[in-house]
């Protein structure tokens, strides 16, 4: 497995590896909040934002294929994590966790904090506990209705 910046030839099964998480979430949001998920990380749109000097995005390999996504911009000295996943079949074998190790090394030059909100529902308070992230309060009821981790790592 490798890690590496999202290049032009991935975005496009980029694009689909994060529907089919987004896809999955639909217990978890509603079904609007979805699509806008889809759209917001349609090709068109990661090819737009990509250009951007304040953008990341990281992603996994295997077999020369993305099988993982981490995408966040940086604001102020924090890094704020916007999206990370990984395609389920390659889950529990430290796909996510090495994302978020190569994402914090990347951006230690220019920032001091990683910053990023997790759906409660999600489940995934514990996986980022494990990688060294503190639980600093909960959004109740924040976009979508839906309530939220906020979650930050001093680097
Ligand atoms: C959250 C998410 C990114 C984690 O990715 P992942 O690749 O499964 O993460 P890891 O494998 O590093 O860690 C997951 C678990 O596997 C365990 N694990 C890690 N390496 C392992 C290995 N080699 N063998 C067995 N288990 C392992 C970890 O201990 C961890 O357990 P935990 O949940 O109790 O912390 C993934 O579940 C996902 O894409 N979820 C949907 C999207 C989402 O919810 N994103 C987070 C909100 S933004």
């Amino acid at each position: 497995m490798k890690i590496g910046k999202l290049k032009t030839k991935d975005v496009k099964k980029t694009s689909s590896i994060l529907e089919g998480i987004f896809s999955s979430m639909n217990k978890v949001f509603p079904k609007h909040a979805v699509s806008v998920f889809i759209y917001k990380n349609s090709e068109s749109e990661i090819l737009r934002l990509m250009q951007r000097n304040n953008r990341l995005y990281l992603v996994a390999k295997e077999d020369d294929k993305p099988i993982g996504v981490a995408h966040g911009y940086y604001y102020g000295g924090v890094f704020y994590l916007l999206w990370l996943g990984v395609k389920e079949e390659f889950r529990n074998s430290g796909v996510g966790s090495k994302l978020l190790k190569e994402m914090e090394k990347r951006v230690r030059k220019r920032c001091h904090k990683i910053q990023l909100i997790s759906a409660i529902d999600l489940g995934a308070l514990r996986f980022y506990k494990r990688n060294g992230y503190q639980c600093e309060g909960v959004l109740r009821k924040a976009w979508w209705s839906v309530d939220y981790y906020n979650l930050g790592k001093i680097l």
